[in-house]
């Protein structure tokens, strides 16, 4: 089943092959140079050689979450990467808005030109550092990716209107932080505004642990002006030296794996995700696993239609070539080639549907008593 013929063994054993031969003929195993060995005949003579081969354990080829759990991430070729952050807020706080001013202001995507395309997240740059922005704000997507297990928010900016303080989603917002561990940067918003008060909202925070570091807590806050620009730059520094503090790096050598963004059908070119690499570095071309869909990333663009080669970590991408349309949170992985990348993601599908029908046979069962 291994494959493995004396010549191999020899090269791995980094012995002769005429000794393997010899050996195994002791053994009482007559055999020549290009006979395949069954696995007990090499591990018995690899214990002569006071070497333990181990079979290599049956890999469960549907799970792709073992690539996120792994610890095989080589030090050595780690690099800083880009922070990921996400903006929440109460409702009508300003979060549009001052995404939309970065986009409008700060978006590179390298080259000029370009239209400027709503992808659900794009990079802003300051003074040649980059920082990503996921552009689904509201606590419903960051809930939702979290709950799929896709842990991609570094930092959290959380936009307090200056004029409305502390409001219901305010606080959910900041659990839903805490609950993922994310540091936050308080962006008190509409300081342009008459009526605006910065002080109120810093007293209010205080009372959810978000001390301002004049108060003499940790908590970094920006009075800023979303819609007319003001102080921005310093809230994306700001963002900038709390990444510093994460050291926030990723190995690029590795093949890519991440999550996906958002997703959806588009009439002519079929399924459409926009990806954030997390690891790795993701090509054209690549085999794929992505949730419970698969294929091979046939075009990819970035935040300005623009397309690209390669991405890097921290890296939203949109890509198309995908079988069907994953969900918003899955996660992807690139795999050794179309085959086992086929194999994976049929074989999740197939789980998934058997979970779905279990699932409704429970709650049928359920019904059943119930009615009872
Ligand atoms: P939802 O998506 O509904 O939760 O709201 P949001 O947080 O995205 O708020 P949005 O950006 O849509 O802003 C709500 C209103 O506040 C809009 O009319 C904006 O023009 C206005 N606004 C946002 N920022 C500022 C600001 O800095 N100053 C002033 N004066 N108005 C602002
Ligand atoms: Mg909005």
């Amino acid at each position: 089943k291994v494959g493995m013929n004396v010549q191999d063994l020899a090269k791995l054993l980094h012995r002769d092959a005429t000794e393997i031969i010899k050996k195994l003929f002791l053994l009482g195993v007559v055999t020549n140079q290009n006979q395949s060995l069954d696995e007990d005949t090499i591990e018995v003579l690899a214990a002569d050689y006071g070497i333990e081969a181990k079979q290599k354990e049956e890999e469960d080829v549907a799970d792709i979450d073992r690539f996120f759990d792994d610890e095989t991430i080589n030090e050595e070729a780690l690099e800083p990467r880009a922070p990921v952050v996400t903006i929440m807020g109460h409702v009508d706080h300003g979060k549009t808005t001052l995404l939309d001013y970065l986009r409008k202001t700060n978006v590179t995507a390298g080259e000029a030109g370009g239209i400027t395309q709503h992808i659900g997240a794009y990079q802003a740059r300051l003074n040649d550092k980059l920082i990503t922005f996921l552009d689904t704000p509201g606590h419903a997507a960051f809930t939702e990716m979290r709950a799929r297990g896709a842990n991609v928010t570094d930092i959290t900016v959380l936009v307090v209107a200056a004029d409305d303080g502390v409001q219901p989603q305010t606080i959910e917002a900041i659990n839903h932080a805490k609950a993922a561990g994310t540091p936050v940067i308080v962006a008190v918003n509409k300081i342009d505004k008459e009526g605006a008060n910065p002080e109120q909202v810093m007293n209010e925070l205080m009372a959810h642990d978000l001390v301002p570091e004049e108060y003499g807590g940790d908590t970094i806050f920006v009075q800023i002006s979303a819609k007319f620009g003001k102080n921005v730059d310093q809230l994306l520094e700001m963002i900038l030296l709390e990444a510093d503090v994460l050291e926030l790096k990723a190995d690029p050598t590795q093949p890519a794996r991440g999550s996906v963004i958002e997703a959806r059908l588009d009439k002519g070119r079929g399924p459409v995700s926009t990806v954030l690499i997390q690891q790795g570095t993701l090509h054209v071309g690549d085999p794929i696993v992505v949730g419970n869909t698969y294929g091979r990333v046939r075009t990819m663009t970035n935040e300005k239609g623009h397309d690209i080669d390669a991405a890097k970590p921290a890296t939203p991408v949109q890509i198309t070539g995908l079988n069907e349309v994953p969900l918003a949170g899955d996660r992807f992985i690139v795999m050794a080639d179309e085959k086992t990348a086929r194999a994976a993601g049929e074989e999740r599908a197939k789980r998934a549907r058997e979970e779905v029908r279990n699932a409704g046979s429970v709650v049928t069962l359920d019904t059943l008593f119930n009615t009872m």
